[in-house]
């Protein structure tokens, strides 16, 4: 990594983005970061930081200047770039294309659209037995019940494993995090579980046909992904395709809950429901960071250029709150519809996921606004921080039938 240059003068912080007290509300510290410059220089990490709607989106698609293979990935520790070797995630085109198209078959918005009646039958069926009930826990009984069960299935899981998929989840984005940081050992160990699960357990006659998961081991029968890949390719789903979509469903019932004005704006007028989930995902982004590192010298302009070959972390979270790009952006506003927000990233390594968690973002809110007029906290919620990815770990709330 770089060693610390005069470029950097004026751009750094002493801040440590991962200490449990940033990352349990981080919105001061983006604020001040966004205030520093286009980027800073965090001198704990040796890594620099944008946060400015801007400079993330720029940076993201420029893939050239910003890579996600150079220095091993995008992870902030090499021994997880290690692992991830060979991912989506950790490489640039032209090899970033075969394990993208792999992912682009499958999640495509034209094959999804066969699974839109089950989601939304099971979202409706799903909100007559919570109000039937009453009160429940908006992240245990409402937000992971679509990813655990139909999005599972659509991966075509075998059943061994299902139940430790949770932890596995929370532990890569963890093992994502800075060397030495805590969360970040425990991840590691939760990532090796996982690895070990997909290479040995899962294979061409135990995943469901005709699943995401069977367009891998086609790709792999077909020569067109190395086989050797098929494991790290099966932790894209076990990795993205949980904790994002739970955190972004279970962060927007808890802004509905604490701003009962906009519920009332959803709840009246359905058709409003896109554009809240939307909002709830600006608001919240469940992934908060992820890096590259800079192949040349960047020159962001103010008199901030990044050296060559330096870890660069790109706030979602950040850029989505900023104000130079949204007005008021700390307001939850339903009617906003930010569909330009980045939460699900831009550019080359843009979420090929987004339909498929708007579907069930919206199928369960659409469920929610046409039979609940309230929703209402009965205790605070609770969050438990993560190196990479944000939301609420319970949010205990009661309904009310319209
Ligand atoms: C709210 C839900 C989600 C959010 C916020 C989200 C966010 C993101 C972000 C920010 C990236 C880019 C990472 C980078 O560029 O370094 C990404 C990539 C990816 N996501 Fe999602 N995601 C979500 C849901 C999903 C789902 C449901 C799936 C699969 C079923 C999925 C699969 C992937 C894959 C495979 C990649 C790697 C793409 C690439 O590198 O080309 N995501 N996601």
């Amino acid at each position: 990594m770089s060693t610390p240059t005069i470029a950097q003068s004026g751009f750094e912080t002493d801040v440590d983005l991962w200490s449990d007290e940033v990352l349990a509300d981080p919105y001061p510290t983006f604020q001040r970061l966004r205030d520093i410059g286009p980027a800073a220089y965090l001198t704990k990490y040796d890594m620099w930081l944008t946060t400015r709607y801007d400079i993330v989106k720029g940076a993201l698609n420029d893939w050239e200047s910003f890579s996600s293979a150079h220095l091993g990935g995008i992870a902030l520790n090499p021994g997880t770039n290690i692992a991830w070797h060979g991912s989506a995630l950790n490489t640039d085109p032209p090899e970033h294309s075969v394990p993208r198209t792999v992912f682009d078959n499958a999640l495509r918005p034209r094959h999804l659209r066969n699974s839109l009646p089950d989601i939304d039958a099971r979202a409706h069926r799903l909100v007559d037995i919570l109000l039937e009930k009453g009160e429940f826990d908006g992240v245990q009984d409402f937000a992971r019940d679509l990813p655990l069960h139909i999005v599972m299935d659509l991966v075509g899981w075998p059943q061994e494993g299902r139940r430790e998929m949770l932890e596995w989840a929370e532990g890569a984005f963890n093992a994502a995090g800075p060397e030495g940081n805590p969360r970040t050992v425990e991840g590691v160990n939760r990532v090796v579980a996982a690895m070990k699960f997909l290479s040995e357990t899962v294979n061409a006659d135990n995943i469901a046909p005709g699943s995401f998961g069977s367009i891998i081991f086609q790709a792999a029968e077909s020569g067109a992904l190395p086989r050797e890949f098929v494991p790290i390719t099966l932790a894209g789903y076990l990795n993205a395709s949980l904790d994002t979509t739970i955190n972004a469903v279970a962060s927007t019932l808890w802004l509905f809950a604490t701003h009962p004005e906009q519920w009332q704006l959803v709840h009246s007028d359905p058709t409003l429901v896109p554009s809240a989930f939307s909002e709830g995902v600006r608001m919240e982004s469940p992934i908060q960071f992820f890096s590259r590192a800079t192949t040349r010298a960047v020159d962001l302009g103010d008199g901030c250029v990044i050296p060559a070959d330096s870890r660069v972390v790109h706030s979602y979270g950040a850029a989505n709150r900023d104000e130079r790009h949204y007005a008021d952006p700390h307001v939850f506003d339903v009617r906003r519809n930010p569909t330009d927000h980045l939460a699900f990233d831009f550019g080359v390594h843009a979420c090929p996921g987004r339909t498929l968690t708007t579907m069930e973002g919206h199928a369960l809110f659409t469920a929610l606004a046409e039979k609940v007029s309230t929703i209402e906290l009965t205790a605070d919620p609770t969050w438990t921080p993560n190196n990479m990815t944000r939301g609420p770990s319970s949010v205990p709330v009661r309904i009310r039938a319209a």
